[in-house]
């Protein structure tokens, strides 16, 4: 990735307009977020579902962060292509074993208009778990079209598209340490 650099400002990649969320702010915040779901789930059968593949970096931090026994499944969707959402959700790979009657956790990098957690929801309610909610590292609650509400978010954001920490634009910038606000190049 190139970078440019530019009078005041420091070096962004291309492509970055401005760092939303730096990485020691996500580190902070992961580590809470950990305590806090050590802390509800002790005792319980916590599987960490991923949503594939946004939320691969958040859930790798935030697994290490967590004190409790607790196992980890994936789920892949269709998504996006580029910046706007066909509003389309397609199941692409299921999870490996039956949640039934398990405390599931669904692990996802960002809910906007909240229908890809809207078909999760209610695909996985059909499996019988104990026990369904969510783990959000970012939220845009000013686009949601759905009654969906994660129990853990790690940011509130304003409707801007953003990459990095796992987060994409067309497969790139997952690798960025920090989040930041998307510019189509000029
Ligand atoms: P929703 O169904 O509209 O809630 O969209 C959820 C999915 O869209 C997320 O899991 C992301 O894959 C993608 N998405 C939504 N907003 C962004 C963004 O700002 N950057 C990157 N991906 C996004």
């Amino acid at each position: 990735m190139t970078s440019k650099a530019s009078a005041g400002k420091e070096a962004l990649p291309a492509g970055i307009d401005r760092i939303l969320i730096p990485a020691p702010r996500i580190a902070g915040r992961v580590e809470e977020l950990g305590r806090q779901i050590s802390e509800d789930y002790a005792g319980r059968d916590l599987l960490l579902i991923g949503v594939l593949k946004g939320s691969v970096v958040f859930l790798a931090d935030l697994v290490r962060r967590i004190t409790i026994p607790c196992s980890i499944d994936f789920i892949s969707l269709s998504s996006y292509s580029g910046t706007t959402s066909s509003g389309v959700v397609q199941l692409l790979l299921d999870l490996q074993k039956n949640p039934e009657g398990r405390d599931l956790l669904l692990v996802e990098d960002v809910v906007d208009t909240g229908l890809t957690l809207s078909y999760l929801f209610q695909n996985l309610k059909t499996r019988r778990p104990k026990t369904l909610e969510v783990c959000a590292f970012l939220d845009k609650p000013s686009r949601r079209k759905t009654a969906v509400k994660p129990k853990y978010v790690g940011f509130q954001i304003p409707n801007e598209f953003v990459v990095g920490y796992g987060l994409d634009f067309n497969e790139r910038y997952r690798n960025l340490p920090h989040v930041g606000v998307y510019k189509e190049p000029s």
